[in-house]
Protein backbone atom coordinates (compact mmCIF):
# COMPACT_ATOMS: atom_id res chain seq x y z
CA UNK A 1 0.00 0.00 0.00
CA UNK A 2 1.00 3.81 -0.91
CA UNK A 3 2.22 6.30 2.15
CA UNK A 4 -0.09 9.00 0.99
CA UNK A 5 -2.76 10.27 2.70
CA UNK A 6 -5.69 11.38 0.81
CA UNK A 7 -9.23 10.44 2.33
CA UNK A 8 -11.77 9.16 0.44
CA UNK A 9 -13.16 11.34 -2.51
CA UNK A 10 -15.24 13.59 -0.82
CA UNK A 11 -18.73 15.39 -2.92
CA UNK A 12 -19.42 18.16 -0.77
CA UNK A 13 -15.58 19.77 -1.58
CA UNK A 14 -15.94 19.13 -4.97
CA UNK A 15 -18.89 20.89 -5.22
CA UNK A 16 -17.57 23.57 -2.86
CA UNK A 17 -14.62 23.70 -5.30
CA UNK A 18 -16.87 24.20 -8.41
CA UNK A 19 -17.74 27.85 -9.47
CA UNK A 20 -20.27 26.23 -11.45
CA UNK A 21 -22.73 25.30 -9.18
CA UNK A 22 -24.74 23.96 -11.82
CA UNK A 23 -22.52 20.62 -11.70
CA UNK A 24 -24.77 17.61 -9.98
CA UNK A 25 -21.61 15.89 -8.06
CA UNK A 26 -21.96 11.91 -7.74
CA UNK A 27 -19.56 10.02 -5.96
CA UNK A 28 -19.93 6.13 -5.42
CA UNK A 29 -17.46 3.65 -3.34
CA UNK A 30 -17.68 1.10 -6.17
CA UNK A 31 -18.88 1.04 -9.59
CA UNK A 32 -18.64 -1.34 -13.00
CA UNK A 33 -17.44 1.87 -15.45
CA UNK A 34 -17.98 5.61 -14.44
CA UNK A 35 -18.85 6.24 -18.20
CA UNK A 36 -21.05 3.49 -18.38
CA UNK A 37 -22.66 4.80 -15.51
CA UNK A 38 -22.80 8.27 -17.00
CA UNK A 39 -24.70 6.87 -19.95
CA UNK A 40 -27.46 4.75 -17.96
CA UNK A 41 -28.06 8.08 -15.96
CA UNK A 42 -28.13 10.08 -19.17
CA UNK A 43 -30.44 7.47 -20.99
CA UNK A 44 -32.99 7.51 -17.47
CA UNK A 45 -33.46 11.48 -18.34
CA UNK A 46 -30.55 12.71 -16.05
CA UNK A 47 -29.89 16.87 -15.64
CA UNK A 48 -26.50 17.93 -16.92
CA UNK A 49 -23.34 18.61 -16.36
CA UNK A 50 -23.44 15.54 -14.03
CA UNK A 51 -20.14 14.51 -12.39
CA UNK A 52 -19.62 10.59 -11.55
CA UNK A 53 -16.54 9.68 -9.22
CA UNK A 54 -16.16 5.94 -8.31
CA UNK A 55 -13.38 5.22 -5.98
CA UNK A 56 -12.92 1.83 -7.61
CA UNK A 57 -14.09 0.24 -10.86
CA UNK A 58 -14.76 -3.28 -11.24
CA UNK A 59 -14.95 -2.54 -15.08
CA UNK A 60 -13.01 0.51 -16.38
CA UNK A 61 -13.02 0.66 -19.80
CA UNK A 62 -10.22 2.48 -21.75
CA UNK A 63 -9.96 3.14 -25.38
CA UNK A 64 -10.15 0.80 -28.39
CA UNK A 65 -11.38 -1.96 -26.28
CA UNK A 66 -9.14 -1.80 -23.76
CA UNK A 67 -9.80 -1.63 -20.18
CA UNK A 68 -8.60 0.38 -17.34
CA UNK A 69 -7.02 -1.02 -14.20
CA UNK A 70 -9.30 0.79 -11.42
CA UNK A 71 -8.11 -0.36 -8.05
CA UNK A 72 -9.51 1.08 -5.16
CA UNK A 73 -8.36 4.33 -3.07
CA UNK A 74 -5.21 4.94 -5.16
CA UNK A 75 -6.84 6.79 -8.80
CA UNK A 76 -9.25 9.02 -9.49
CA UNK A 77 -11.89 7.67 -11.68
CA UNK A 78 -14.37 9.92 -13.40
CA UNK A 79 -16.65 11.03 -16.01
CA UNK A 80 -18.43 14.21 -17.02
CA UNK A 81 -21.55 13.80 -18.59
CA UNK A 82 -22.47 16.82 -20.89
CA UNK A 83 -25.43 17.71 -23.42
CA UNK A 84 -24.34 18.20 -26.80
CA UNK A 85 -26.79 21.28 -28.19
CA UNK A 86 -26.66 20.87 -32.07
CA UNK A 87 -25.23 17.13 -32.33
CA UNK A 88 -21.60 15.72 -31.90
CA UNK A 89 -19.70 18.80 -33.87
CA UNK A 90 -16.69 18.84 -32.25
CA UNK A 91 -15.97 15.85 -30.20
CA UNK A 92 -12.56 15.80 -30.89
CA UNK A 93 -11.65 19.61 -29.83
CA UNK A 94 -13.37 18.37 -26.64
CA UNK A 95 -10.97 15.36 -25.70
CA UNK A 96 -7.93 17.31 -26.83
CA UNK A 97 -9.42 20.03 -24.42
CA UNK A 98 -9.80 17.38 -21.35
CA UNK A 99 -6.36 16.04 -22.23
CA UNK A 100 -5.06 20.30 -21.46
CA UNK A 101 -7.39 20.08 -18.65
CA UNK A 102 -5.81 17.31 -17.02
CA UNK A 103 -2.26 18.60 -17.74
CA UNK A 104 -3.52 21.67 -16.27
CA UNK A 105 -4.90 20.46 -13.23
CA UNK A 106 -2.31 17.97 -12.38
CA UNK A 107 0.59 20.94 -12.50
CA UNK A 108 -2.11 23.23 -10.35
CA UNK A 109 -2.72 20.27 -7.91
CA UNK A 110 -0.33 18.05 -7.78
CA UNK A 111 2.42 20.44 -8.74
CA UNK A 112 3.79 17.83 -11.46
CA UNK A 113 4.00 18.63 -15.16
CA UNK A 114 2.92 16.04 -17.64
CA UNK A 115 2.83 15.60 -21.14
CA UNK A 116 0.30 14.36 -23.60
CA UNK A 117 1.18 11.49 -26.20
CA UNK A 118 -1.47 11.76 -28.55
CA UNK A 119 -3.92 11.54 -28.91
CA UNK A 120 -5.44 11.61 -25.40
CA UNK A 121 -2.73 9.81 -22.79
CA UNK A 122 -1.11 11.52 -20.10
CA UNK A 123 2.43 10.70 -19.40
CA UNK A 124 5.16 11.25 -17.08
CA UNK A 125 8.75 10.28 -16.83
CA UNK A 126 7.47 7.90 -20.06
CA UNK A 127 4.92 5.77 -18.03
CA UNK A 128 1.12 6.50 -18.82
CA UNK A 129 -0.29 7.91 -15.69
CA UNK A 130 -3.78 9.04 -17.23
CA UNK A 131 -5.92 8.25 -20.03
CA UNK A 132 -9.57 9.44 -21.62
CA UNK A 133 -12.67 7.77 -23.10
CA UNK A 134 -15.00 10.53 -24.36
CA UNK A 135 -18.21 8.82 -26.22
CA UNK A 136 -21.02 9.92 -27.78
CA UNK A 137 -24.16 8.75 -27.80
CA UNK A 138 -28.38 10.09 -28.19
CA UNK A 139 -31.39 8.97 -27.00
CA UNK A 140 -33.08 10.04 -29.88
CA UNK A 141 -34.03 13.33 -28.73
CA UNK A 142 -31.08 14.37 -26.48
CA UNK A 143 -27.49 14.29 -27.80
CA UNK A 144 -24.45 13.56 -25.04
CA UNK A 145 -20.49 13.37 -24.59
CA UNK A 146 -19.55 11.32 -21.50
CA UNK A 147 -15.56 12.19 -21.14
CA UNK A 148 -14.47 9.74 -18.62
CA UNK A 149 -10.89 10.44 -17.22
CA UNK A 150 -8.85 8.18 -15.03
CA UNK A 151 -5.53 9.16 -12.86
CA UNK A 152 -3.61 6.81 -11.36
CA UNK A 153 -2.13 8.82 -8.69
CA UNK A 154 -0.88 6.74 -5.39
CA UNK A 155 0.12 3.44 -6.56
CA UNK A 156 3.10 2.62 -8.90
CA UNK A 157 2.32 -1.17 -8.15
CA UNK A 158 0.68 -2.47 -11.60
CA UNK A 159 -0.22 -5.99 -13.02
CA UNK A 160 2.26 -7.90 -14.84
CA UNK A 161 0.91 -6.78 -18.21
CA UNK A 162 0.83 -2.83 -17.41
CA UNK A 163 4.11 -2.93 -15.16
CA UNK A 164 6.28 -1.47 -18.40
CA UNK A 165 4.20 1.09 -19.81
CA UNK A 166 1.84 2.79 -16.51
CA UNK A 167 3.09 4.80 -13.56
CA UNK A 168 1.54 7.35 -11.29
CA UNK A 169 1.88 10.82 -10.08
CA UNK A 170 2.97 9.79 -6.68
CA UNK A 171 2.84 13.54 -5.69
CA UNK A 172 2.44 14.08 -2.07
CA UNK A 173 0.66 17.34 -2.77
CA UNK A 174 -3.25 17.38 -3.62
CA UNK A 175 -6.16 15.12 -3.17
CA UNK A 176 -8.42 13.22 -5.70
CA UNK A 177 -11.49 15.43 -4.44
CA UNK A 178 -9.27 18.38 -5.83
CA UNK A 179 -8.29 16.91 -8.60
CA UNK A 180 -11.61 16.17 -9.39
CA UNK A 181 -12.58 19.25 -9.13
CA UNK A 182 -9.87 21.08 -10.27
CA UNK A 183 -10.38 18.72 -14.12
CA UNK A 184 -14.16 19.26 -14.14
CA UNK A 185 -13.66 23.66 -14.03
CA UNK A 186 -10.58 23.47 -16.43
CA UNK A 187 -12.43 21.10 -18.83
CA UNK A 188 -16.43 23.22 -18.30
CA UNK A 189 -14.26 25.96 -19.01
CA UNK A 190 -12.79 24.91 -22.48
CA UNK A 191 -15.76 23.42 -23.32
CA UNK A 192 -17.85 27.02 -23.15
CA UNK A 193 -15.12 28.87 -25.13
CA UNK A 194 -15.17 26.54 -27.85
CA UNK A 195 -14.90 27.00 -31.19
CA UNK A 196 -12.33 28.89 -29.81
CA UNK A 197 -9.01 26.26 -30.33
CA UNK A 198 -6.36 28.35 -28.68
CA UNK A 199 -5.74 25.66 -25.50
CA UNK A 200 -3.96 23.48 -28.23
CA UNK A 201 -1.06 25.94 -28.64
CA UNK A 202 -1.10 23.85 -24.68
CA UNK A 203 -1.63 20.76 -26.26
CA UNK A 204 1.41 21.27 -28.51
CA UNK A 205 3.63 22.44 -26.09
CA UNK A 206 2.60 19.42 -23.89
CA UNK A 207 2.90 17.04 -26.45
CA UNK A 208 5.81 14.04 -26.48
CA UNK A 209 5.44 12.97 -29.65
CA UNK A 210 6.29 16.33 -31.78
CA UNK A 211 9.50 16.17 -33.23
CA UNK A 212 9.85 12.14 -32.32
CA UNK A 213 10.26 9.22 -34.42
CA UNK A 214 7.08 7.40 -34.47
CA UNK A 215 5.46 4.22 -35.49
CA UNK A 216 2.44 3.16 -35.99
CA UNK A 217 0.29 0.17 -37.67
CA UNK A 218 -2.56 0.51 -40.32
CA UNK A 219 -4.82 -2.24 -42.08
CA UNK A 220 -1.55 -4.25 -40.70
CA UNK A 221 1.22 -2.19 -41.71
CA UNK A 222 3.77 -1.05 -39.41
CA UNK A 223 4.53 3.04 -40.80
CA UNK A 224 8.08 4.88 -39.03
CA UNK A 225 8.03 8.40 -39.60
CA UNK A 226 8.55 11.72 -37.55
CA UNK A 227 5.87 13.47 -35.88
CA UNK A 228 5.84 17.03 -37.52
CA UNK A 229 2.96 18.79 -36.80
CA UNK A 230 -0.88 18.51 -34.50
CA UNK A 231 -3.74 20.73 -36.17
CA UNK A 232 -6.54 22.55 -34.00
CA UNK A 233 -8.45 20.13 -34.81
CA UNK A 234 -6.17 16.84 -33.68
CA UNK A 235 -5.03 15.37 -36.61
CA UNK A 236 -1.31 14.44 -36.31
CA UNK A 237 0.79 14.48 -39.12
CA UNK A 238 3.64 12.36 -39.60
CA UNK A 239 6.50 12.66 -42.15
CA UNK A 240 7.30 9.05 -43.33
CA UNK A 241 10.78 7.74 -43.88
CA UNK A 242 10.32 8.37 -48.05
CA UNK A 243 9.05 11.54 -47.26
CA UNK A 244 5.74 11.15 -47.82
CA UNK A 245 2.98 12.24 -45.31
CA UNK A 246 0.27 10.83 -43.75
CA UNK A 247 -2.09 12.74 -41.73
CA UNK A 248 -3.57 10.84 -38.53
CA UNK A 249 -7.02 11.73 -37.62
CA UNK A 250 -8.37 9.29 -35.00
CA UNK A 251 -7.43 7.60 -31.76
CA UNK A 252 -8.45 4.70 -33.09
CA UNK A 253 -4.25 3.95 -33.54
CA UNK A 254 -1.78 2.96 -31.45
CA UNK A 255 0.71 5.43 -31.90
CA UNK A 256 4.56 4.64 -30.49
CA UNK A 257 7.17 7.31 -29.78
CA UNK A 258 10.63 5.67 -30.19
CA UNK A 259 12.74 6.72 -27.04
C1 LIG B 1 -7.52 4.86 -22.16
O1 LIG B 1 -6.44 4.97 -21.57
O2 LIG B 1 -7.62 4.17 -23.19
C2 LIG B 1 -8.69 5.58 -21.61
C3 LIG B 1 -8.90 5.26 -20.15
C4 LIG B 1 -10.09 5.97 -19.55
C5 LIG B 1 -10.35 5.51 -18.15
C6 LIG B 1 -11.44 6.30 -17.49
S1 LIG B 1 -11.55 5.93 -15.78
C7 LIG B 1 -13.03 6.80 -15.67
C8 LIG B 1 -13.83 6.50 -16.92
N1 LIG B 1 -14.60 5.26 -16.77
C9 LIG B 1 -14.18 4.32 -17.59
O3 LIG B 1 -14.67 3.16 -17.65
N2 LIG B 1 -13.15 4.74 -18.32
C10 LIG B 1 -12.83 6.12 -18.03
Amino acid sequence: MHNFKDNSIDCGSISKRLSSASVDVRVFSELDSTNTEAKRRALDGADTPLLIIAEKQSAGRGRMGRSFYSPRGTGLYMSLLLDMAGGFADTVGITSAAAVATVRAIRKVCNVETGIKWVNDIYLKNKKIAGILAESFSDGDRFFLVIGIGVNMYTDEFPEELRDIAGAIMSKKGSRSELAAVICEELIALIRGLPNKDFMREYRESSIVLDKKVTFTQNGKVFFGTAERISDDGALTVVLEDQSIYVLKSGEISLRVQQ
